[in-house]
């Protein structure tokens, strides 16, 4: 029997914090729910002290998932750990991560306050203290806990090792090598590993586990010197997205160990048919596009351009490719959505790219897909993905829109009236404005009274023709908290409208939490 490779997913976690856009609970969820279809190991599915709206993303998926275990982030105090504690209380198999800095950089640049010691070695005294107590508050809320020496691979290896002795000691079962600035090669990575392997004393009572950072576009190749060198858990995200420059991109960990299997003899749990299904939700919910020549996932890691090439591949497959598209998921055969596909044909796409709706989440999206199908011959599946962009926000809507009328043309001063719905009360306005998606904005200001300021919009026609779908991203920024806003149409200023609504949303909503937070601070 060979060995397995555990696979720890950090997307929601490491790989959401880096995002520009903050997932709602329900995101989260679905992006959850297709990490256990993919069959990871390990779901770190936030870091529950960061936030409110943090603890309960994770203490819906430590509820609604089963098959992976379930882990929350915490540093090693005591406050980040009881509400790691509390948001994994459901969970079938919680898993706690906590941990600090140990590389002297970490420790003088974060730890400078004198309560931490005066000189580096009372702070190296402290830390390690504080790492102790810390897994050891952790175990009393599960016995699987997992410690991370932050700045590993920038630590000083003596100390490091004493470090990771002492947890182990105190009751970590996993301990996590974090290469958290991307600054080792794979050389020197794989050779921490080995020497934490070999010198530290009660290493067999811990898995290893290997995180890595792609600041010098190293992370991957780390994250397999690390493995080549006894680490049995490999940390990472879906696409690599994360802090940067990103982690190491797990579906290229996973497909190096499983084409190369000749060479690494370790296998993982992970159904790598779900990859390209996962690969996309992510990019949609997170609108982190993956670049086309993206190992794996890249919408050009299975098409041959030049004669040569397609003339070798079309003679014999693998003379260009060593990994066939289909066990990724990618499907070559297509069906076409049409109006008079189902709602089961919806039910069966969405799933297919990942999206596994309650009923009457899809009783909703099946209403909107049908006016987009009315007005289209062929409905894509990015135009799904459009529509479910606008169904799958969580946010109570405190503006609807009801009506929207443009006037505008080459010799006209562009002006729009909208008609709002504020807390089921009609109210209407109009303005005009420098364009007809200016002249929407300013009017959508005056009916809901906000002041937010437009930082960028983005407008995407999502597939292609004249009828196509338009996707409108905007950032608002109000009162120091700044949001995306998402809307879809085949009318783009419509789509414009419903973004700008959308954002507006976000703000009512974060402003109505933190009136909350702050009203409930004793
Ligand atoms: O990169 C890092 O060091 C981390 C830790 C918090 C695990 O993400
Ligand atoms: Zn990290």
């Amino acid at each position: 029997m060979s060995e397995k490779v555990v696979v720890f997913d950090t997307t929601l976690r490491d790989g959401e914090q880096a995002a520009g856009t903050r997932l709602g609970s329900r995101e989260k969820l679905m992006i959850a729910r297709q990490l256990a279809q993919l069959r990871v190991d390990v779901i770190e599915a936030g870091y529950p002290a960061s936030s409110p709206e943090d603890a309960a993303a994770v203490r819906l998926i430590a509820e609604e998932v089963e098959g992976p275990a379930i882990c929350a982030l915490s540093r090693a105090v005591p406050v980040d750990i009881e509400a790691c504690g509390q948001a994994l209380s459901k969970a079938r198999r919680p898993r706690i991560h906590t941990g600090i800095g140990s590389s002297d950089i970490h420790i003088l640049g974060k730890f400078q306050d004198e309560r931490y010691g005066r000189t580096l070695a009372e702070k190296k005294v402290k830390i390690l203290q504080m790492a102790v107590d810390a897994v050891r508050l952790a175990r009393q809320y599960t016995d699987d806990v997992e410690f991370y020496a932050e700045d590993a691979g920038r630590a000083d290896t003596a100390y490091l090792l004493e470090m990771l002795e002492a947890a182990i000691d105190a009751g970590a079962t996993v301990l996590n090598i974090p290469d958290t600035t991307g600054y080792t090669v794979p050389e020197q990575y794989g050779c921490l590993i080995r020497t934490i392997r070999e010198q530290v004393p009660n290493i067999g009572r811990a898995t290893i586990s290997v995180h890595c950072h792609d600041d010098l576009g190293l992370a991957v190749s780390n994250t397999l010197a690390g493995v080549l060198n006894g680490a049995r858990q490999v940390e990472g995200t879906i696409n690599g997205i994360g802090e940067r420059a990103g982690n190491a991109a797990l579906e290229e960990v996973v497909m190096a160990l499983r084409t190369r299997r000749d060479y690494f003899g370790l296998d993982t749990g992970i159904d790598p048919r779900e990859f390209y299904r996962t690969s996309r939700l992510v990019s949609d919910l997170l609108g982190i596009k993956v670049p086309p020549n993206k190992a794996i996932v890249g919408s050009n890691a299975f098409s041959h351009s030049s004669g040569i090439h397609v003339d070798g591949f079309l003679k014999e497959r693998e003379t260009y490719e060593i990994m066939r598209p289909e066990d990724l998921g990618i499907d070559q055969s297509r069906v076409v959505l049409t109006a008079r596909t189902g709602r089961h044909g919806l039910r069966d796409r969405l799933q297919k790219l990942g999206y596994t709706l309650a009923q009457p989440e899809l009783d909703k999206a099946y209403e909107r897909f049908l006016a987009v199908a009315d007005k289209k011959q062929e409905v894509f599946d990015e135009d799904l993905v459009a529509i479910l962009h606008d169904e799958i926000h969580s946010l109570p809507e405190t503006y609807q829109l009801d009506y929207l009328h443009i006037y505008s043309g080459t010799s006209a001063i562009p002006t729009a009236t909208v008609r709002l719905r504020i807390k089921g009360e009609a109210r209407e306005g109009a303005a005009i404005g420098d364009g007809p998606v200016d002249a929407v904005c300013k009017a959508l200001s005056a009916v809901t009274q906000t002041s937010a300021r437009l930082v960028t919009y983005e407008i995407r026609a999502v597939t292609s023709g004249t009828e196509a779908m338009g996707e409108v991203s905007v950032q608002l920024e109000e009162a120091g908290f700044r949001v995306q806003g998402r809307g879809a149409s085949t009318d783009v200023i419509e789509a414009s409208a419903k973004a700008y609504i959308d954002g507006l949303n976000k703000l009512a909503s974060l402003s109505r939490k933190s009136n909350v937070d702050s009203a409930s601070v004793p």
